[in-house]
């Protein structure tokens, strides 16, 4: 598990060290600095996938470096990364950026990027790495099969979606918009979730179609889904049934189109959650988007699942029911009070502080910083008044 991530000159932040813990939950103000976060990691991984993330050697222009825009993120050229008030090294005449990891075990990795303004490839100036990388560096969850980063903005309901093997199968990987979350579900339909926290107790069987329909249903009682391939084409589609089983005849199956709009976008969650194994990272943005409150609840519920399930999540969220689950979670013994770190990042003016709550064992919170979920009060204290 990964306990800290630091970022220096890095977007919003010129220098900040965030706690991390099995659940992790970013909360706060718009534009304070949560998806920067997420983005640091997305950055780490697109930049691996292209194979230059270890390289400092050679000519300048072979060297490896941070890929700003990838499949993951695009995050523009050095300038637009270079945190606005930066901060300077003692040696280096050129400003660096910086992307640390630490690990439970307590080790580190740092890769820090020089600053060039127009280039969107960052040439790697220091990289430290643990002595024994090799062995690691193939099985750190951010580098392998068990990542997943789904953002803000994801797939909606569509007449078909891609069939893509190299992605959904190869790399087992949804997309960063979910995009391939309907081929991977269609692929593992039949696979086995293993026994455990993620196995919902209503599920009508073990199988990974059977259990994300459960779960689904927790969102739209009585729902089941089926993702098929489009003969003769290289797209597959998916289709709703409603008030029975999951293989109901297709003349009584609903195209996604005909369905409402939070299903599909809260599928790619459902998906990603139930993929969770011990070590998987999955990076999720507003895992409550599009859904009623009872559902965006129940996302916490699945996400605590998964923390159980072995993986270890960061999400970044605007919903107290999605914080309110997790400290449920907490209350009912589904997750460890100590598994947690809920942050709320709100700009200062000169940054971005992040104050840390810490929850209880009986799901209270250490305290409830200004602003942090608090307008529900607000608004009851006005109509009351
Ligand atoms: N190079 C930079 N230097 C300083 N600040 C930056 C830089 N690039 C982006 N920012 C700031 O980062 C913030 C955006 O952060 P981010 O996208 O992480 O927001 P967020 O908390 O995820 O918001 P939302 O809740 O709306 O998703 C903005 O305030 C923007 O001004
Ligand atoms: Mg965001």
């Amino acid at each position: 598990m990964i306990d800290q991530v630091s970022l220096t000159n890095f977007k919003a932040f010129r220098s900040a060290d965030i706690r991390l813990a099995p659940v992790t939950l970013l909360t706060g103000l718009n534009s304070s600095g949560k998806s920067t976060v997420l983005q640091s990691f997305a950055l780490l991984r697109q930049s691996y996938d292209s194979g230059t993330l270890l390289s400092t050697d050679g000519d300048s222009d072979e060297r490896g470096g941070f890929l700003l825009d990838g499949d993951l993120v695009e995050l523009g050229t050095g300038q637009d990364l270079l945190h606005e008030d930066f901060v300077r090294g003692e040696t280096e005449t050129d400003p660096l950026i910086t992307v640390g990891l630490r690990t439970e075990g307590g080790q580190v990795y740092t890769w820090s990027a020089r600053y060039a303004p127009e280039q969107d490839v960052l040439p790697l100036a220091r990289v430290v790495l643990p002595s024994d990388l090799p062995e690691l560096w193939a099985q750190a969850p951010l580098f392998s099969r068990r990542f997943q980063y789904l953002k803000a903005d994801r797939i909606v309901p569509a007449t078909s979606y891609p069939r893509s093997h190299h992605q959904a199968i190869g790399r087992g990987f949804l997309g960063s918009r979910g995009e391939h979350t309907v081929n991977f579900l269609r692929y593992h339909a039949q696979d086995i979730v293993p026994d455990g926290s993620l196995r919902h107790p209503e599920a009508r069987a073990h199988t990974f179609l059977d259990q994300v329909v459960a779960w689904m249903q927790e969102l739209c009682p009585g729902v089941n889904l089926e993702a098929t391939e489009i003969p003769g084409t290289d797209s597959v589609q998916l289709s709703y049934g409603f008030g029975g089983t999951a293989g109901l005849d297709s003349s009584s199956r609903r195209r996604p189109t005909n369905v409402g709009f939070g299903l599909t976008y809260a599928l790619p969650i459902v998906v990603a959650c139930l993929t969770a194994a011990p070590g998987s990272l999955i990076l999720l943005e507003n895992p409550e988007a599009h859904l009623h409150p009872r559902g965006q609840a129940r996302m916490a519920a699945l996400i605590a699942a998964a923390a159980a399930a072995g993986a270890q999540l960061i999400v970044e969220t605007h919903s107290d029911h999605v914080l309110d689950g997790t400290r449920l979670a907490v209350k009912q013994g589904r997750l460890k009070a100590s598994d947690t770190a809920i942050h709320y990042f709100r700009g200062n003016g000169a940054g971005v502080e992040i104050v840390t709550p810490v929850v209880g064992e009986d799901g209270t919170l250490s305290e409830w910083p200004e602003g942090f979920f608090d307008e529900t009060d607000h608004t009851l204290d006005q109509l009351l008044d």
